[in-house]
């Protein structure tokens, strides 16, 4: 069974091999000021899905690959549940005018099925929306791998943008089945094609306007703690190799979810302060004050 810390490596190392260039995590504190934390790797890379920057010069190639710190609060009500954290890492893969739809899906597939060995339960598609075609490849190319169960889906397989702009796009998703036979989305694999010139918000509301990037970005982002959990063959996150050790440290008389959520809390108050965040009243200082 593979530990988390081994497929960690078993993902840097497959997209190496595929001409990825490996960086290290960024900051949880963003240096894109239009967030307060970092809760994607591509925020730190809006500037080469846009053209601003050039991945070669600063990368060596036009495709990287990463395991970044992420922490969102938008989940925080939902943690203590077998699937929610605020801190977690997150594995990803990105190409900035590199490789294409057909490439990026091919890759996952093969890391799936292939490097880990899981069936994949299912996978989605975007059916479209205002100005934005339905995504008849995405569709196209699982079925010619042999996914049998590909879904069409709405909003929830459009990505971004994060912030008050950015680049955004349709998405593809891979679910697969849990220790309790629960499908859960492991893989996110955005084609960000689109600029969004206003938030995700005002995009739902149909104020923001899109326009079309100078080329196709590949944006992937797998959560560890979940990929751990279906690699492991356990029911939650919380009965990884990532959690067990602290879970086990807590008194039995604390129930279930009061452990999980002091175990996740703990995770990122500790991965703020060394990113050095301070408790105060204000922006990110706050969130470490409330999770505290
Ligand atoms: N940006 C996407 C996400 O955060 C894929 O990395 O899910």
């Amino acid at each position: 069974m593979l530990s988390a810390s081994e497929i960690r490596q078993k993902f840097l190392e497959f997209f190496r091999k595929e001409g990825h260039a490996i960086v290290p995590s960024s900051s949880l504190i963003p240096s894109d000021p239009s967030g307060l934390l970092t809760t994607a790797r591509m925020q730190q890379f809006k500037k080469y899905y846009t053209g601003e920057a050039d991945p070669m010069a600063d990368f060596g190639s036009k495709s990287t690959v990463s395991v970044q710190k992420c922490l969102r609060t938008s989940d925080i009500d939902e943690v203590g549940d077998d699937t929610h954290l605020t801190f977690f890492e997150m594995l990803g893969n990105f190409s900035f005018g590199g490789y294409g739809k057909e490439k990026a899906i091919g890759y996952a597939h093969t890391f799936i099925t292939e490097e880990l060995g899981l069936p994949i339960s299912f996978v989605t598609f975007y059916q479209g929306g205002p100005g934005v075609p339905r995504d008849d490849e995405s569709e196209k190319y699982w079925k010619a791998l042999g996914v049998s169960d590909v879904r069409e889906a709405g909003a929830d397989v459009f990505w971004g943008p994060t912030g008050i702009s950015g680049p955004c796009g349709p998405t593809t998703e891979i679910y697969c089945k849990n220790a309790s036979g629960e499908d859960v989305e492991i893989w996110n694999i955005v084609f960000n094609e689109y600029f969004c010139d206003s938030s995700r918000e005002k995009l739902d509301r149909g104020e923001a306007k899109l326009s079309k990037l100078p080329f196709l970005g590949i944006d992937t982002g797998m959560g560890l703690e979940r990929l751990a959990m279906v690699v492991q063959n356990k029911s939650t996150i919380f009965k990884t190799d990532v959690f067990d050790f602290i879970l086990k440290s807590f008194p039995d008389s604390l129930t279930f979810r009061t452990q999980r959520i002091l175990a996740d809390h703990m995770r990122a108050v500790c991965f703020l302060v060394s990113d050095g965040v301070i408790p105060s009243n204000k922006g990110t200082g706050y969130i470490l004050r409330r999770l505290l």
